[in-house]
């Protein structure tokens, strides 16, 4: 980070990383949510769809941000300094 500091391909580092993190836990989650459903546990099943739901709204919300903004930034940025 500190070789990057500054400079907008950081944020897309950044950004990619945070998109890792919700992608891990749309799947623990989806995972989770299935088990509780095959064991019975309804309001679990409940409580972690809503669970998933944020998940893939946040992944969503962080890939309309990486493509208008940050990768662009990134781009011009490396574009303009070869
Ligand atoms: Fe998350």
């Amino acid at each position: 980070m500190k070789d990057f500091k500054g400079m907008p391909v950081l944020n897309a580092g950044l950004l990619a990383a945070a998109q890792a993190v919700e992608h891990y836990e749309i799947s623990r989650y989806g995972t989770l949510s299935t088990w509780a459903e095959e064991l019975g546990y309804a309001e679990a099943v409940d409580l972690l769809e809503a669970t998933l739901q944020e998940e893939k709204n946040t992944d969503k919300t962080l890939t309309g941000i990486a493509k208008s903004v940050v990768n662009v930034e990134a781009e011009q940025d490396e574009a303009e300094d070869g």
